[in-house]
């Protein structure tokens, strides 16, 4: 497959996943706004993401922060609320103008960012512009990771810092979900290549109606790999569903949410709210979860 064909795939299935995720509804206020992005940051405390555990929201004001594949808009949105200057790139054109909606809800909230159409392996941006680049399970979906890696490095500021989340192959949802249940009894590993896109990802909201064409994921190594170039890198393990276990997850999912509830947090960036871990899923996953979440220094010389 060429480069240039693979890019549409990607692009045709991010599009169609997110249309099924949302309705189109533009008709927010900024107040509403607000609101959705502290009820995310919130969950993001909940759970530990690394949007709030592994960087200080605090210390970001004035800061350049890009962020590779924003998606919904919505994690580009709590940086530039917590008075980041952001830019915001996603392949597909509908995720930058979501991004870039949200950005002009906020007004001078956002002053100074920005969000466009654009491929995380050829930035359009000069080197070493930005303090932070953020990527949250984008990377291992394009074409070549080690090419988009090479950009990050390249646009990072001497001494800044990469926070990225990769998907981690030593991980229960690798082993047991995906290359035991849906690869080996379900078949699908046989399928030929990209196995791992069509049994992780789906092309719409309840039913796969288009195949994902790239996903990867990394052990330790991989992703020490991968940062060979940067110093202080920093790894941890997190993120682990019983929900995710084929069939059998379906009926826990039921009983997940009148046990712990849902969160409203998932709606800005999932379309829905986020049905709680348990304690025992939030321990589980420092040791099998299915999310690294990275940081690393690129060095001052
Ligand atoms: C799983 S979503 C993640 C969205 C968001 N980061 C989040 O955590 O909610 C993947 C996003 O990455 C974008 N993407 C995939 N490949 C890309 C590439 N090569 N360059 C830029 N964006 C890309 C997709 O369009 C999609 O919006």
């Amino acid at each position: 497959m060429s480069d240039l064909a693979g890019k549409q795939d990607i692009q045709a299935f991010w599009g169609a996943l997110y249309d099924s995720l949302y309705d189109g509804t533009t008709d927010v206020s900024k107040e509403q706004l607000l609101e959705s992005i502290d009820a995310m940051e919130d969950m993001f405390r909940l759970r530990g993401h690394m949007a709030v555990a592994d960087m200080s929201l605090m210390d970001i004001s004035g800061l350049r922060v890009l962020e590779i594949g924003p998606g919904a808009g919505g994690h580009s949105a709590m940086f530039a609320r917590h008075g980041a200057i952001v830019t915001a790139i996603d392949i597909t054109q509908a995720r930058a103008e979501a991004t870039a909606a949200k950005f002009a809800l906020l007004g001078d909230d956002a002053r100074g960012c920005r969000a466009m159409q654009g491929d995380a392996e050829n930035l359009p941006f000069a080197d070493g512009v930005f303090d932070i680049v953020y990527s949250n399970g984008v990377l291992h979906h394009t074409t070549s990771t080690e090419k988009a890696m090479d950009q990050v490095y390249r646009v990072l500021k001497p001494g800044g810092r990469a926070v990225i989340m990769l998907y981690c192959k030593s991980s229960w949802h690798y082993w047991i979900n995906m290359w035991l249940c849906v690869g080996i009894l379900m078949g699908r590993a046989f399928g030929g290549a990209n196995w791992l896109g069509r049994a992780t990802e789906w092309g719409g909201k309840d039913e796969q109606t288009m195949e994902n064409p790239i996903t990867r994921c990394y052990s330790g190594g991989g992703v020490r790999r991968l940062f060979h170039r940067f110093r202080d890198v920093r790894m941890r393990k997190a993120e682990f569903y019983f929900y995710l276990i084929p069939k059998l997850g379906r009926i826990y999912r039921r009983f997940q949410i009148k046990r712990y509830g849902v969160h409203p947090g998932g709606i800005l960036v999932y379309g829905e709210p986020w049905p709680k871990q348990s304690p025992l899923e939030f321990w589980l996953g420092r040791f099998i979860g299915w999310s690294w979440f990275i940081t690393a220094e690129k060095p001052e010389n």
